[in-house]
């Protein structure tokens, strides 16, 4: 994620050209040759192998933070202390009790957040959420969304070993479920109950050092949600989903008629709406194109795609948009952070205690 921010930072400047200029100032790592090497390949001005020097530099307005999960709530302390602005990776904590600490914490210290929950910013999930809110497919009352990937489905190959770790949060439950719970949120609404089942599918895997690691976050999670709004439906959240590389999506139901995505197929959106004549009725594929927000800044013609880094360059533009407009915000925020994360914590509750849990049950 460090080199994906890097890039984002150049790109919304060539692409959207805002109008403060971002220096890429200092980079951080858990070594000063990790950090001294990552500078030189991204063009820092300079590298620290202590993220702390980083924190307190008055030379930085803002800190941006790509490390694993579980240094996420210290290093954004850190930097609000300092009086800087904070852009923090999803999850925002590992829990909702820390995430409202920070909430507080950034406030009442008058500095700007953003956490980077990037599939917000597809112009396909923009479209979704304006068909939703123009009426079109009317009253909304299902939701069934997923995010299914295959990265952890082998046992001998520890991919990422701080995602086990469960400072760092559930496993796939804080790492592909606060994407789906955050997409929820966007389309649907302010989730008020779950109903959740967690599973460790692998409950033993071979650590980096050979040795054989117990494993206790969660590899799949499935949960039942009740939207404030009155809509109803489900979630779904693996890592070890066979063939899966990035099924992020949903389907959303309402009376006039469903519409669907699965980032697999980033650009495209299925539509149906009801009313079409009889025998020639089904859903439309909509392929992103000028018309719709943003895609027009990176090319002018429709179905010429855009891709992960692209949707970065657009939190990019709009954090920098944020940090500098008075009055204005970056969203989504700590805050929004904070409410995904509440969903998770009650997630974990509800498969704890075998039962539904509302939101405002958690913290
Ligand atoms: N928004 C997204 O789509 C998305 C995708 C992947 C990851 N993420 C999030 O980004 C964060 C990082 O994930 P990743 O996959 O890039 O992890 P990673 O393991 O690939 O990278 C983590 C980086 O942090 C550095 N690091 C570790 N300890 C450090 C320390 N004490 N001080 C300074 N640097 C340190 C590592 O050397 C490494 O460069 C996580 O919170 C993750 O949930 C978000």
């Amino acid at each position: 994620m460090g080199r994906a921010h890097a890039i984002a930072y150049r790109a919304a400047r060539a692409i959207f050209d805002p109008s403060t200029q971002v220096t890429l100032e200092v980079l951080a790592d858990a070594t000063p040759e990790l950090a001294s090497t990552a500078a030189a390949s991204l063009g820092f001005v300079r590298s620290t192998g202590d993220w702390r020097n980083l924190a307190a530099d008055p030379q930085i307005d803002m800190v941006d933070i790509t490390t694993p999960t579980r240094l996420h709530v210290e290093m954004a302390r850190a930097a609000i202390v300092a009086g800087k602005h904070v852009y923090c990776e999803k999850p925002l904590a590992p829990t909702a009790t820390e995430a409202w600490a920070l909430v507080e914490e950034a406030e009442a210290a008058g500095v700007k957040t953003m956490v980077g929950f990037n599939y917000l910013k597809n112009p396909i999930t923009v479209l979704a959420r304006e068909i939703i809110e123009s009426g079109e497919i009317g009253e909304v009352f299902g939701f069934h969304g997923q995010h299914f990937e295959d990265y952890m489905l082998d046992p001998n190959t520890l991919v990422s070993p701080w995602r086990f770790d469960p400072r760092s949060g559930d496993g796939v439950t804080a790492d592909l479920g606060s994407h789906i719970i955050s997409l929820a949120r966007f389309l649907v609404g302010p989730v008020e109950a779950v109903s959740a089942r967690r599973h460790t599918v692998l409950g033993e895997r071979v650590a980096a050092d050979g040795t054989a690691m117990r494993v206790e976050v969660a590899d799949e999670v499935s949960s039942l949600l009740r939207f404030a709004s009155g809509a109803e439906g489900a979630m779904a959240a693996s890592w070890v989903a066979a063939g899966r590389k990035m099924a992020l999506g949903c389907e959303v139901r309402g009376t006039k008629g469903t519409l669907a995505f699965d980032f697999e197929r980033i650009n495209e959106l299925q539509l149906y709406t009801v009313g079409q004549p009889v025998g020639r009725d089904g859903f439309t594929t909509v392929l992103a194109g000028p018309a719709h927000q943003d895609y027009a800044s990176f090319v002018p013609a429709p179905g010429h795609q855009l891709g992960f880094n692209d949707l970065k360059a657009i939190e990019v533009r709009d954090l920098i948009e944020g940090l500098t407009a008075d009055g204005q915000a970056p969203w989504p925020d700590f805050r929004e952070g904070w409410e995904v994360q509440r969903v998770i914590d009650a997630i974990i509750e509800s498969d704890r205690s075998n039962g539904w849990c509302r939101i405002d049950q958690v913290a």
